[in-house]
């Protein structure tokens, strides 16, 4: 015989262990189901094992959506603060690293057993490794097929997330789902994410992984793709990095989400100096080559790719250049346009845009408008944070206002 239970999650990421505890400690009884042996693996692998847990400015304009004020009524009835304080209830060691990001002192397993402890409060029945099979309709609610036995409840909560990072049991689970209860889907695609290069324009480049600076980075507007691709997109300053296959470092990862393919992004390499009236006017005092001046702003290996890329010789003298070649110099390094070749894909993706079209679900409780009982929520929704602590506000949000309507 099946059992019976108010609510069943599935999924004991971020957003299912949230929503299970709150569920459960409003007295409804509560099963979550996973599929994995270990518990929130990706809460432990984030942030660098020290989970970036929230950001303390975390807001609507943070996120990407196809519906981008969807969000706004869960991050604001859960908030960044409400997080900080169980946090703090559980005195866990933690500090805020740069921009609002706020991370644990020690370990992200202190926000795993925080999470667990707050289900075991709560009384949630776990089950868990478990294979999930089907998910049916019935008259009072659902009948879920399950290793373990039947189980019947009222309302089932999908947070199995997207697909990034394969090897530790994304599926496509919550997209199956929605899709078999008519709902529509925004095209999964990886975010937060390295961008790959290659061809000759990228060939001076490929020397120099390893390289780190702090760049602007900006992407819509500013660059006309081919065929006038390029969407309205994000701006940001952050440090990019010098990888084997191209770029990456939080200035890449940011941009990576905006970033349509076929279509530039932008670098400002030099955001605090206009480079080519810096270099004009230095031209009658300053008697050096042209790397050397350069490479008292960027790293030298860096600037003898970009002269390489160019087309200026390496020993080639300040004095020399006529104004026109150095604005254009000035260009390649302020507004460096560049087309990536793709992405890294989800095998390195921190999370996977697009998933459950919210115009599907009530932006009060993240529950199926056209199906009683049914919610989603956390990742496998259509609403993708910044890097820096906002995903997990968006899981942590979505998994509460879920937790309270179930
Ligand atoms: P999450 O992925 O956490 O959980 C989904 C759960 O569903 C998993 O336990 C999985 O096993 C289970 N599941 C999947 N398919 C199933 C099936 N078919 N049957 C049963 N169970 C199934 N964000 C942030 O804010 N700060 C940070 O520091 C980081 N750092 C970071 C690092 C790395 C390397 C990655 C990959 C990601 C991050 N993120 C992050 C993003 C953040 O981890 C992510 O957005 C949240 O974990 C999403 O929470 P969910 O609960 O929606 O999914």
């Amino acid at each position: 015989m099946a059992k019976q239970y108010d609510v069943a999650v599935i999924g004991a990421g971020a957003a299912g262990m949230m929503c299970a505890a709150v569920a459960a400690r409003r007295g409804k009884s509560v099963v979550l189901l996973d599929h994995a042996t270990k518990l929130a693996e990706k809460i432990r692998i984030s942030g660098g094992g020290r989970c970036n847990f929230t950001n303390i400015n975390a807001g609507p304009a943070n996120f990407l959506s196809q519906n981008p004020h969807f969000c706004r009524s869960a991050l604001s009835r859960y908030t960044a603060q409400d997080f900080l304080d169980l946090v703090k209830k559980y005195r866990i060691p933690h500090h805020e690293k740069h921009k609002g990001q706020l991370f644990c002192t020690e370990s992200s397993e202190h926000i795993i057993a925080m999470l667990r402890a707050e289900c075991d409060a709560g009384e949630v029945s776990w089950r868990m490794p478990c294979k999930v099979g089907s998910i049916e309709k019935t008259e009072s609610g659902f009948h879920i097929t399950a290793e373990g036995g039947d189980i019947e409840c009222h309302s089932v909560v999908i947070a199995t997330g997207g697909l990034s990072i394969p090897k530790i049991g994304a599926t496509d689970f919550g997209y199956r789902i929605a899709t078999q209860f008519g709902l529509g889907i925004i095209e999964p695609r990886p975010g937060l994410v390295p961008l790959t290069f290659d061809g000759p324009s990228w060939e001076a480049f490929v020397p120099l992984a390893g390289i780190a600076l702090e760049v602007e980075v900006s992407t819509g507007s500013e660059g006309k793709g081919k065929g006038g691709k390029a969407k309205a997109g994000g701006h940001f300053r952050e440090d990019l990095l010098f990888t084997h296959r191209g770029l990456s470092g939080p200035a890449i990862l940011q941009i990576s989400s905006y970033w349509q393919p076929d279509t530039p992004i932008v670098l400002n390499l030099l955001p605090d100096l206009d480079v080519a009236e810096e270099l004009i006017g230095a031209k009658t005092t300053v008697k050096k080559q042209l790397g050397n001046v350069l490479s008292g702003w960027l790293p030298a290996r860096l600037v003898e790719g970009l002269l390489a890329a160019n087309g200026f010789a390496a020993d080639a003298r300040l004095a020399d250049m006529p104004d026109a070649r150095l604005r254009k110099l000035g260009d390649a390094i302020n507004r460096w346009e560049i087309i990536p070749a793709g992405s890294e894909g989800y095998k390195k993706a921190e999370v996977t845009l697009g998933g459950v079209d919210t115009r599907e679900l009530s932006q009060q409780t993240m529950m199926a408008n056209k199906v009683p009982g049914l919610y989603f929520i956390g990742e496998s929704v259509d609403v993708t944070g910044w890097l820096g602590g906002y995903n997990f506000q968006w899981a942590w949000a979505s998994g509460f206002v879920a937790g309270s309507s179930v």
